[in-house]
This record gives structure tokens, C-alpha cells and sequence, in this order.
């Protein structure tokens, strides 16, 4: 059964009691930096599309009142080893963040399976704690509304709105939080993929020169809304990219090697290390994720928007 969410990812709900929720990722197609705030944040102004490589996030309920995190056993060992699944995940600080707040006193097993990569600018982390704050809402019937839902993601990190929304693309401000539905028109297809390392967020802005003259997202906006996809990542943009360049080498080897091999522009999301093109069509785009994964002998993704 499907259920109707007034927001976030499509939700589905099985004979046992399980809620079964996609937590999606997002590309940034603009991401401009255009102040430091006292504290310490950055006030953005960023273009975010979510795409169709997701995550899954199934829950069910408990009877001991613990919530209880652990992988699919179809996760993959390099996710095990980088993603904690203790307190410090984003997706039990969801889920006490929704505790302290409607007082919930029962359980839930979490089951996450992970394809997402951590610290990639991707916002697996983000997609997962969206998708249990909607999978809690809903095993245990919680009366608490999108916008009280959207306090508690603010407060847990910069890209839970954007992905807690189920908007299909949006200009984000703030600190990404301020989330702004964009009427995107056509379909994209880009391919990702991403060095070992991934990149620390706060490492990256912390590094940051705030540009004296922002750009402005408005023109982007306008080509995207009007479905000129080929005008429109002309304009595609991230001021965080040379700060992370400078952190991460085999991403800036990468994005060149890319450039030089495919002649196609190539930009980072978030604050990386994931790195994409843009492609003209689905096919198009297996075609390119192929090369790219004989150029680079590592994993790329398609990611349909
Ligand atoms: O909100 P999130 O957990 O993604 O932020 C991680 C870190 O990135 C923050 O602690 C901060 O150092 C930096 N950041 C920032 N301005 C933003 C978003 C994140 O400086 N708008």
C-alpha cells in the first residue's frame, strides 16, 4: 500500500506492519556562499534537485520502547565501515529529536540500506533522517504536523528540508534550510561518481573566501523553469568547489581527467567529493557512466532527476 504523505518521498506500508520509506539524494546545480554568519553558518543560496538514487530506510515496530539501527544484510562492507550506527547517526538523532518532542514511548527497529556514499555532497545523511522522521510519523501514527517536522530538521542539519520537502527541485537560502519549490520542467540525467575520500563539510567552509560579489541563482532559475536544460548548465555553479579542490587532490585530479577525457563540463555537489556531468539522455548517460567507470576504475552512478 502506498500512502499519501503531505510531504517527503513516497512512504509504503506492508502486511507486517512495516513502513518502507525511499530517502533520496540531491545534487546541488548552484551553490553560492553569500555571507559568514555569527554562528559560524553560512548563508547559501543553492539550487537542489532531488534525484532517483536512494537510499531505503525500513522500520517496524518494538516492543522494548529502543529504537535500533542496523544495516540490510544487502549493505555493502565499505558502508559498514564508514558509517557509524550508534547515537551519533543522523538518523537516531531524528528519531530522539521526534521523541523529545511528541513524547513517543514505543519502539522501532530501523533498518537502513545504505548505496548512498558518506561525506559526498550527495545528502545521504540528510535523505536518512528525513525519510525516519516521515517513517516514525507514520508506524506510530504521531499527530505532529509537516511544519513541526520541518523545525526538527532544521535543527539537525542544513539539507534535511530540502529532501524532507519531496520537492522535486528548490532554490534552498539560509543556511540551506529555507526551502523555496522551483518549477523544474524536462527531465536531466547526470553521472556521479567520487574519489575515496569524501570531504568534511565544515573543513570546506571553513576554508571559504565569501566572494565580495555573490552570484546570483535568478538567471539559472528562469532556463530551469523554462526547460532549456542544454542553456541551463551553462550556468551551473559552486563557489565551494576550489576550497575543496585544495582538500581533497584526487577530486580535483578527477574533475580534470574527467574534463580533458569526456570534453564534457564537469561540477561538484555540495561540498563534494562527488563530482558530475550532465547528459543528454538516459541512454546517453549509461553510455558515459560506463566509460567513466573503465577511465576511473571506480563506481559512477546515473541519477535521474
Ligand atoms: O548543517 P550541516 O550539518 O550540513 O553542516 C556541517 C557544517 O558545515 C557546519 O557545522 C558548518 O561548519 C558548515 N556549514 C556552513 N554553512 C552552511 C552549512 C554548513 O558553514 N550553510
Amino acid at each position: 500500500m502506498t500512502c499519501g504523505s503531505a510531504c517527503g518521498p513516497p512512504l509504503s506500508e506492508d502486511s507486517r506492519r512495516q513502513i518502507v520509506v525511499s530517502s533520496p539524494s540531491k545534487l546541488n546545480l548552484f551553490l553560492e556562499v553569500l555571507a559568514r554568519r555569527d554562528d559560524g553558518f553560512h548563508e547559501l543560496e543553492t539550487i537542489m534537485v532531488r534525484t532517483s538514487f536512494c537510499d531505503t530506510l525500513r522500520l517496524s515496530p518494538r516492543d522494548d520502547g529502543r529504537l535500533v539501527l542496523r544495516f540490510s544484510d544487502a549493505t555493502a562492507d565499505t558502508f559498514r565501515n564508514s558509517v557509524p550506527l550508534d547515537q551519533t547517526n543522523l538518523i537516531l538523532r531524528a528519531a530522539e529529536a521526534l521523541r523529545n518532542r511528541t513524547g513517543f514511548s514505543e519502539g522501532a527497529d530501523l533498518v537502513l540500506h545504505k548505496v548512498i556514499p558518506p561525506q559526498a555532497g550527495l545528502g545521504g545523511g540528510s535523505g536518512n533522517a528525513a525519510a525516519a522522521l516521515l517513517g516514525l510519523r507514520r508506524l506510530l501514527g504521531l499527530s505532529i504536523t509537516d511544519e513541526e517536522l520541518h523545525e526538527i530538521a532544521a535543527g539537525l542539519g542544513s539539507d534535511l528540508n530540502f529532501l524532507l520537502s519531496g520537492e522535486r527541485a528548490a532554490v534552498c537560502r539560509g543556511r540551506g534550510e529555507i526551502v523555496s519549490p522551483l518549477k523544474l520542467r524536462g527531465r536531466y540525467f547526470f553521472v556521479a561518481t567520487r574519489p575515496d575520500q569524501g570531504n568534511e563539510t565544515n573543513r570546506i567552509f571553513s576554508s571559504l573566501r565569501v566572494p565580495p560579489q555573490p552570484v546570483s541563482c535568478a538567471p539559472l532559475v528562469q532556463l530551469l523553469e523554462r526547460g532549456e536544460a542544454a542553456g541551463a548548465d551553462q550556468l551551473f555553479f559552486n563557489r565551494l568547489t576550489d576550497a575543496a579542490s585544495l582538500h581533497n587532490t584526487a577530486m580535483r585530479s578527477m574533475m580534470q581527467e574527467i574534463q580533458r577525457c569526456s570534453r564534457q563540463r564537469v561540477w561538484m555537489s555540495g561540498s563534494g567529493s562527488t563530482v558530475f556531468v550532465r547528459c543528454q539522455s538516459y541512454t546517453a548517460a549509461n553510455q558515459m557512466r560506463r566509460f567513466l567507470q573503465q577511465l576511473l576504475r571506480r563506481d559512477a552512478w546515473v541519477l535521474q532527476v
